[in-house]
């Protein structure tokens, strides 16, 4: 998971959820026909991306509307207005409505004196973003967190994968890393899902039990960093000298380097000037991320051998392979998990039912076993995932340098942006997108079910690029697609195997949702 803004975004603060106001019109892309699945051959190359915008426009031409206000008082207003005024929905939509556009000029936090250059400009619907995917027109160098880089000092004086374009010849080189990796350990996923997240019910039971309610997040924590490290690596950190603190030093690493652009509950002043002024110093995280690197590297000799042959010293492979494990694998998982089981919560016990009955006859006509093949007999499941990601994108900012002058278009007007200027996208404004989803702001769980919910899978953009493509060496889509889109199915398949249905309270968190669980149906049929 990647970008923040957020590089990790996904450790960006929960603000209110967007509500439109621009107006509805109806679904009128043509589509093809898509099949999104956890393939049986996941890392295969894949077909070249599509590129969205490229044609001369028919649309009228019009000038980027907005401005930057004045320098220094600029920027920091407006990222008073995107932490605290406003907050991330609003900071958006407001703007949206003033310009009556869904593309126009902002600054993006944190702005002085962390980022030299917090000016932007702002895509907000699902027509113009995909421009982001293009690598051919954007660069993405160095901007994985957005206007601002977090110090080498934080990844042993590295630049990690996530930092590099394509056109940098590591990007290849570390990219193929990770391919190894994931190809490396398909066969562990499910037996190790299945072993991290059975403790993982357990510990609620248990908790419910004793207390009468527990709070997933925690427990998940732990679950998913046990699931990685036994899963990629083979390793049980348990058994070894990081004992169970993996979750906590993972936190407390990833939260300095976003720091300036997550909000952390801190009184306003004192956030402002300790946290949002001026980066945290990676010396004070050192003997953290020291433990962390020393149990990567002790597991991985298989990884590093390969990164050897492919030209890779073994110390900067183990780096990344932190950052791939840490940053973007639990983190993802951290946020993406309560956040789907939010959504799932939430729509009741008549899906709870439905989904059970799906994922258990399945799983009964493969002889008992959960498999591949017997998730992909689950449309319900699969659409409940995907409807998830639609929703609440994981990692919600990306962003992109014009790589040359370019034409982008909205739905309404097209847009010429100058070489040089950075381009930035809200993801969730895209993937609800009323132009292109129905119901846009309603969870549907089976919007994705059937020939006609399949086409919409390439609007679907939470890997960094569309649901129907794959991650190559030369685009900058998520290394782990599959990989994530088979543990999410299974974190529902496992769920519903085990419980008839559950009862969730849902409160705010400065890294999340926090979701406590109330109630859990042991499994009756
Ligand atoms: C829920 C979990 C995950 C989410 C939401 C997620 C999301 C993303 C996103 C949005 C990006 C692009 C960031 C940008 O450039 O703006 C990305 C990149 C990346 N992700 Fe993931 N990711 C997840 C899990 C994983 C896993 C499991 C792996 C591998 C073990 C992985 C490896 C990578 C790598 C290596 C990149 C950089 C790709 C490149 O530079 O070409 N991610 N991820």
């Amino acid at each position: 998971m990647a970008s923040t803004s957020l590089a990790f975004p996904t450790l960006q603060p929960q603000f209110r959820s967007s509500r439109k106001s621009f107006k509805l019109s109806e679904r009128k892309l043509i589509l093809h026909q898509i099949s999104a699945s956890v393939s049986e051959k996941p890392y295969a190359p894949p077909p070249p991306p599509t590129v969205v915008q490229n044609e001369p426009t028919k649309l009228p031409l019009r000038k980027v509307p907005g401005d930057y206000g004045l320098p220094f008082i600029g920027p920091l207003k407006d990222r008073l207005d995107y932490f605290y005024n406003q907050g991330r929905d609003e900071y958006f939509k407001s703007r949206i409505q003033k310009y009556q556009s869904t593309v126009f000029r902002a600054n993006m936090p944190p702005g002085p004196f962390v980022s030299q250059n917090p000016q932007v400009v702002v895509l907000l619907d699902g027509k113009s973003f995909p421009v982001l995917f293009d690598v051919t027109k954007v660069e993405k160098k160095d901007l994985f967190t957005g206007t601002f880089m977090p110090s080498t000092e934080f990844t042993g004086g590295y630049r990690m994968l996530s930092y590099l374009d394509p056109t940098e010849p590591n990007h290849e080189k570390l990219k193929r890393v990770v391919f190894f990796l994931l190809k490396a350990c398909r066969d562990k996923v499910i037996p190790e899902f299945h072993a991290s997240y059975t403790k993982l019910f357990d510990t609620l039971e248990n908790e419910l039990a004793s207390k009468g309610k527990s709070s997933f997040g925690d427990a998940n924590d732990q679950a998913a960093f046990n699931f990685l490290a036994r899963s990629l690596y083979g390793t049980n950190p348990a058994d070894t000298n990081l004992g169970l603190d993996g979750p906590k030093l993972v936190q407390k690493w990833v939260l300095f380097q976003l720091s300036p652009v997550l909000v952390l509950g801190l009184p306003k002043l004192l956030e402002e000037l300790l946290v949002h002024t001026f980066p945290l110093p990676p010396f004070l995280v050192k003997a953290d991320y020291q433990r962390l690197y020393d149990f990567f590297y002790d597991s991985s000799s298989h990884v590093l051998d390969e990164a050897e042959k492919l030209g890779i010293s073994r110390e900067e492979a183990c780096h990344n392979l932190v950052f791939a494990t840490c940053f973007n694998s639990f983190g993802g998982m951290k946020f993406f998990f309560p956040n789907m089981l939010k959504w799932i919560g939430r729509a009741g016990v008549k899906l709870h039912t439905q989904l059970a009955q799906e994922i258990r006859s399945a799983v009964r006509s493969n002889g008992g076993k959960v498999t591949m093949a017997a998730m992909e007999q689950m449309p319900l499941m699969k659409s409940v995932v995907y409807e998830s990601f639609r929703m609440e994108p994981p990692v919600p900012l990306q962003y992109g340098r014009a790589k040359r002058d370019l034409v982008i278009e909205s739905h309404d007007a097209a847009f010429a942006v100058k070489e040089g200027q950075m381009i930035f996208g809200y993801q969730p404004f895209a993937t609800k997108d009323p132009k292109i989803f129905e119901r846009s702001d309603e969870f549907v769980p089976d919007r994705f079910v059937g020939e006609e919910g399949e086409k919409l899978l390439k609007h679907v953009l939470w890997s960094n690029g569309p649901e129907s493509e794959n991650p190559t060496v030369d685009n900058k889509q998520c290394a782990g697609k599959d990989f994530v889109v088979l543990m999410s199915r299974l974190l529902v398949v496992e769920l519903f195997l085990r419980y008839d249905s559950f009862e969730i309270e849902v409160g705010a968190s400065a890294l999340g949702a926090a979701v406590t669980v109330t109630s859990l149906k042991r499994a009756s049929f």
